[in-house]
């Protein structure tokens, strides 16, 4: 019999949660028995203005239908991260979870893309995760236990025109998350990010209706939930997840080729020949491919390459030694 993920007791922190996947995981989270912060700026598409009602529709849509508490927090990601970490803790004297969702678009293509819109979809992505995470951090540790969701995107992992300034924020946070992982896993505190793709005001005016059709945010909140329960230990991982579709991303690296660190052979001209081998995706017999999740994992690496022979003429693949 599968165990039933409650969430009883404990309490949850979402960033813009007053709609889109905030929304939806933040129903989730309460009918799980979670208390429920829920944050939200109630900005425009761009960022600009604020409203105070996003956030209080949400809250009132859980107390009529789950009966659990929740606390709306009107502060922006980027200038009170502190005061919603502040909102869960009067409110509920703790924090578990901290799922960073909010954010916005300022599309354009890269010639025409102002500083502005640059700096200002980092800050809300990026700085917004780390300050909101930076603040639940110290409780994490202290009461041995934390869970992070980061949402990172598919124009973060292989780009998307018009969006330089969201692709690199939402790829700053998988590095951040991996890092993350790593410095919280001895405290119990487990860190991931989602790769959605759902209907919401993001997407509804780049993606067709009849595919938009079957992207429901209600299909990415269960992985959200599972990311975020106690029993999970899942961590350092990405989940690219749409219309009920998940899977895991993770990096790869081709069996590669060792060059003779000789300056008379280790030329541009070395590396033009030897290039196939260079981004070779099979395992050559002494070299496999590879799937790094950690800086440690490259030392084999320069072992082996340290280990050729002086003499070596040079392009030796790493099949010969
Ligand atoms: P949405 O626009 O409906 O929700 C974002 C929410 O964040 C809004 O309610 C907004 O008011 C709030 N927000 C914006 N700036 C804020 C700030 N500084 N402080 C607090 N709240 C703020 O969009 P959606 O689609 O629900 O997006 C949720 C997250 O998922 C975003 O991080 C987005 O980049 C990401 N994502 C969404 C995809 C999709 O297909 N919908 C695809 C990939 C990533």
């Amino acid at each position: 019999m599968t165990e039933n993920l409650s969430f009883k007791d404990k309490v949850v922190i979402i960033t813009g949660a007053g709609g889109g996947l905030g929304r939806v995981y933040a129903l989730e989270f309460a009918k799980r028995g979670a208390n429920v912060v829920v944050n939200d700026l109630g900005g425009s598409l761009g960022g600009e203005g604020h409203n105070s009602r996003a956030a209080d529709v949400v809250v009132k849509e859980i107390q009529e239908k789950y009966k659990v508490r929740a606390a709306a927090n009107y502060d922006s990601v980027t200038d009170n991260a502190a005061g919603i970490v502040k909102t869960a803790i009067d409110s509920f004297g703790r924090v578990d979870v901290v799922v960073n969702n909010a954010g916005i678009l300022r599309d354009s293509s890269f010639a025409k893309m102002q500083d502005a819109a640059f700096d200002a979809v980092v800050d809300v992505h990026l700085n917004g995760a780390y300050k909101l995470t930076k603040a639940a951090w110290p409780i994490f540790k202290r009461q041995n236990f934390g869970r992070v969701v980061n949402t990172c995107s598919p124009a973060g992992l292989y780009g998307n025109f018009g969006q330089a300034n969201y692709s690199a924020a939402k790829l700053g946070l998988v590095g951040f998350s991996e890092t993350l992982a790593k410095e919280g896993y001895k405290s119990n505190i487990f860190v991931n990010c989602i790769v959605p793709l759902a209907r919401s005001r993001m997407t509804e005016r780049i993606i067709p209706p009849h595919i938009l059709k079957n992207l429901a945010p209600e299909k990415i909140a269960p992985m959200v939930l599972y990311l975020s329960h106690e029993s999970t230990k899942v961590t350092n991982s990405i989940f690219e997840l749409a219309a009920g579709y998940y899977s895991q991303i993770r990096w790869e690296r081709s069996s590669g080729q060792i060059f003779n660190p000789d300056p008379k052979t280790f030329t541009s001209e070395a590396i033009l020949n030897q290039w196939k081998s260079v981004v070779d995706y099979h395992d050559k017999p002494f070299n496999k491919v590879t799937h790094p999740i950690q800086l440690s994992d490259y030392n084999a690496l320069i072992t082996k390459a340290r280990q050729l022979p002086a003499n070596d003429q040079g392009t030796t693949a790493i099949n010969s030694l």
